[in-house]
């Protein structure tokens, strides 16, 4: 039995819900341990398209205990939207628990995402408006309200009233939008409390418990690890940690518990949002990708912009994650599309970089480098042998695995279920 941490090892949407729900499969315990429903986790099974935003993806699965960990922030309206979706498709959610020290997101959160974004004009980060930011801005200001203050009614009175009198200031002061009633906030925010109460718990025991008595225990992350706040492309990330080491500070277990780190990868590269992204492709080529790939938001709807698999970042993700092994997704949308580019390092005034610079102002300088390898005509999505690939695709993929220096432990051919390639 063992844990494992399944990250996305790029700027997320790398297919983590799909794989994740492979795993949660034969997992007893799925946790997720960072950011909100910023994340969206597209899972096809059995023919049904389930979109998931803050729900672990072990929902689907009714023998899985699903845990939301204190480092996930929750918007308590579209958790319950997320619950009753499910209930009405038949998918109890009795095995759900979210921790008590969860923040929550609250309506002014949402407003201020939209405003302060709005004020940064054309610096704006392209956040998903939901409200992450400043919910995490809270929580490391000391003022954030917590998944057992919310349930708690008197306390959750005054924390509202008191986190208003400021957030309606600056609301109304500095960026001219229209204040909140407190009444009406808690009015409508304590029905969510009572919905929610009965799945609120300090789940670190229970997920202590599960690791020492040897249980399969899956770590769901969102986003990716260059969105992460220190590690990612800053100031263009999100707020939280997508990271292997987030899992322990979201869901409250030591490094020493974390047998496997795996990073899902896609076979290309996409960014949602702005930032800079040096393999992205601005052409013809792009847009086949796009298409190819349906690399559409599953939270926004925002089309994805693309580019090549670039193995600097691979190279990066592996080294700061401890990653132990990679699934390479979407390698199917790179059929039909031509030579294929892979950029295997860069280059910076003359320079060869092979680690992924730390600053924006490097990360400008730097021209990928690019290596040209023949792509496939041939259908790919039902196949599920490995040497039965066009021989351009299997060399693909073993030029990537040599590239990351990590095991690949499975690629993927399509959205659906079966359509993984163990290597
Ligand atoms: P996540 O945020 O990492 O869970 O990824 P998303 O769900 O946002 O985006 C990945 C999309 O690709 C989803 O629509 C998946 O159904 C789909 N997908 C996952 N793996 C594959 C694959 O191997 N091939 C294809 N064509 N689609 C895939
Ligand atoms: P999953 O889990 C892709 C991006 C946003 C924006 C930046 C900050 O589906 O892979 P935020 O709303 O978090 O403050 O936005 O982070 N972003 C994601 N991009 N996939 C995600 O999640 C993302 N979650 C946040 O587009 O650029
Ligand atoms: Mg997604």
């Amino acid at each position: 039995m063992s844990t494992k941490v399944v990250i996305g090892a790029q700027w997320g949407d790398e297919g983590k819900g799909k794989t994740i729900d492979i795993l949660a499969g034969k997992s007893d315990v799925v946790v997720r341990t960072s950011g909100g429903n910023n994340a969206g986790h597209t899972i096809e099974a059995d023919g049904v398209t389930y979109k998931l935003h803050i729900m672990p993806s072990g929902i689907l699965n009714p023998r899985t205990l699903n845990i939301i960990g204190m480092g996930v922030v929750i918007d308590p309206k579209v958790l319950i939207e997320e619950i009753d979706g499910m209930e009405s498709q038949g998918i109890s959610t009795k095995n759900l628990k979210i921790d008590s020290r969860a923040h929550v997101i609250m309506p002014y959160h949402i407003e201020l995402d939209g405003l302060s974004e709005k004020a940064r004009g054309k610096g704006d980060i392209g956040t998903t408006k939901k409200g992450i930011g400043p919910c995490y801005m809270d929580k490391t200001e000391r003022s954030g309200i917590r998944m057992c203050d919310m349930i708690n009614p008197e306390k959750f009175s005054t924390m509202v009233r008191e986190n208003l009198k400021i957030k309606n200031k600056i609301i109304e002061l500095v960026y001219g939008g229209t204040p909140f009633d407190a009444d009406a906030v808690i009015a409508e925010y304590s029905a969510y409390a009572k919905r929610l109460a009965p799945y609120v718990t300090d789940t670190t025991p229970i997920l202590y418990d599960s690791i020492k008595s040897g249980k399969e225990v899956l770590f769901e992350g969102a986003q990716g690890i260059l969105l992460d706040i220190d590690l990612g492309t800053y100031p263009y990330v999100t707020s939280s940690h997508p990271i292997s080491g987030g899992v322990c500070v979201g869901s409250g277990i030591g490094p020493k518990d974390i047998d496997e780190c795996i990073g899902i990868l896609k076979g290309y590269t996409t960014r949602v949002g702005n930032g800079p992204f040096p393999t992205e492709l601005n052409d013809e080529v792009g847009e086949q990708i796009r298409q190819n790939g349906h690399e559409f938001g599953t939270t926004t709807g925002r089309p994805r912009r693309t580019g090549w698999f670039d193995a600097v970042i691979a190279k990066y993700a592996v080294r700061t994650n401890s990653l132990t092994s990679i699934v390479l997704n979407k390698i199917d949308p790179l059929g039909n599309i031509g030579k294929i580019k892979i950029c295997t390092a860069y280059e910076k005034n003359g320079q060869i970089i092979t680690d992924f610079p730390p600053t924006l102002e490097e990360l400008a300088e730097c021209k990928p480098i690019y290596e040209e390898l023949d792509g496939w005509t041939e259908d790919i999505s039902n196949i599920k042998d490995f040497k039965l690939l066009p021989i351009a695709a299997q060399r693909y993929v073993r030029r990537v695995e040599e590239l990351c220096g990590c095991k690949i432990a499975s690629i993927g051919v399509g959205p659906g279920r079966d359509q993984n390639i163990d290597l």
